[in-house]
């Protein structure tokens, strides 16, 4: 049989630890499928895109489209001109894209477009806010795909309700869990924590990049006042987002934080690669994020998440691990920032199939598809 040739789409941050497991998984069988990798470029510099490369042991992309930054339109608009002459050229038998950003959507669209079968890893997730251009990604790139790989039961659920066919639908486990599983003893062995002098179980990690939380003033300033405060009990370190950033310093609020770790106070740092902001959230007290991925993460490591969104497409890491709403207020952050350092470490559960073998339940469907088989 010819082998199954197929582009895996990556483009920012979160995209990486989903698609390494994958490209290895899929490497056990070379005579079965030919993977390509294509970046589409859309995070470049080398902190948010080449570290995790490295640290992932992930291939040089294959191709990259180079498209960069730029408005939603822009953005979306670039990748997909430049993924339609890929996809002529390459003439692929599948395009897998993992997670909700604008290249999962965009690359989605254009290889639907040309008659390309999709596969989407870490579908059916849903916050039900249209204010999320993740939310707006989402929905696109899933009434399209031909195949949805799911991590949980209510992803399952959503698709279903939402009228995709139940056999379209393969309930895989979470592939970013099985990135942590296999890095977290090298992660564990990493002397960054000791490096800073912080003890295990005395500090608190921070996140924190969305629209919704650092393009408006006063929300900003409320978390950074709450976390200010939060860091006179244990410090806190903020790998910052470039976006967080540039708009910290667009509204003066750079002297909340510090460039030097003190025993207390906000320690801003360029963010960290996937080895090393794994180390620190394994060790931290509590970790406060209005990220996906991290509310994932610390439900499989035990450790409290406070989630700074009004709502969440990952209920799971509430019904069954530590994670917890808290909105963008200042007040109501604070009040569970205490609660949580005033009480032993909460006893979650690990969600079902999240158990470091996702990609390769995923490559053992692709390779029933490439032989008819679904
Ligand atoms: C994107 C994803 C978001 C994901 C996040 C992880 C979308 C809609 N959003 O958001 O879901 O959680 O990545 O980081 O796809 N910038 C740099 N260097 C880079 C990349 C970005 O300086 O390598 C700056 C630029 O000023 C850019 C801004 O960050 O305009 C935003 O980047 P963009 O890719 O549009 O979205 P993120 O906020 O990173």
């Amino acid at each position: 049989m010819k082998p199954f040739k197929v582009i895996n789409v990556v483009g920012a941050r979160p995209n990486f630890m989903k698609m390494a497991p994958i490209i290895e998984a899929m490497n056990h069988h070379p005579d079965a499928i030919h993977p390509i990798l294509l970046h589409t470029g859309q995070h470049y510099d080398q902190k948010m895109s080449h570290s995790f490369f490295v640290d992932l042991g992930m291939p040089r992309p294959d191709i990259n489209l180079g498209v960069g930054s730029g408005s939603h339109a822009e953005q979306t608009a670039k990748i997909m001109l430049e993924f339609e002459k890929v996809c002529q050229a390459e003439q692929p038998d599948l395009v897998v894209v993992v997670g909700d950003v604008n290249s999962t959507m965009a690359c989605t669209i254009t290889a639907k477009k040309l008659g390309i079968r999709v596969a989407h890893v870490e579908a059916g997730l849903r916050s039900r806010d249209m204010s999320m251009p993740e939310e707006i990604n989402r929905l696109c790139t899933d009434v399209l795909c031909d195949y949805l790989f799911t991590t949980d039961y209510i992803a399952d659920q959503n698709l279903l309700a939402e009228g995709i066919a139940p056999e379209k639908i393969f309930f895989v486990g979470n592939v970013m869990i099985d990135t942590l599983m296999k890095h977290r003893k090298m992660a564990s062995k990493l002397a960054l924590r000791a490096k800073l002098g912080l003890e295990v179980g005395n500090y608190a990690t921070l996140t924190m990049h969305r629209p919704g939380n650092v393009d408006d003033r006063d929300v900003l300033k409320g978390i950074l006042e709450a976390v200010a405060e939060i860091s006179q009990q244990v410090p806190v370190i903020f790998p910052i987002h470039p976006r967080t950033k540039k708009m910290a310093e667009q509204y003066g609020l750079e002297s909340f934080f510090s460039t030097a770790l003190k025993p207390e106070g906000i320690w801003i740092t360029e963010p960290l690669g996937y080895l090393e902001f794994l180390h620190l959230n394994m060790g931290a007290r509590l970790v406060m994020t209005d990220s996906g991925g991290l509310q994932e993460e610390t439900t499989v490591l035990g450790v409290p998440c406070l989630t700074m969104r009004p709502n969440t497409e990952r209920p799971i890491t509430c019904e069954k691990g530590t994670n917890i709403m808290v909105g963008s207020d200042k007040d109501n952050i604070l009040k569970h920032a205490r609660e949580v350092l005033s009480s032993p470490p909460p006893q979650g559960q690990i969600p079902d199939k999240w158990d470091g073998h996702a990609a390769k339940r995923i490559v053992e469907v692709l390779l029933r598809i490439n032989s008819g088989e679904c």
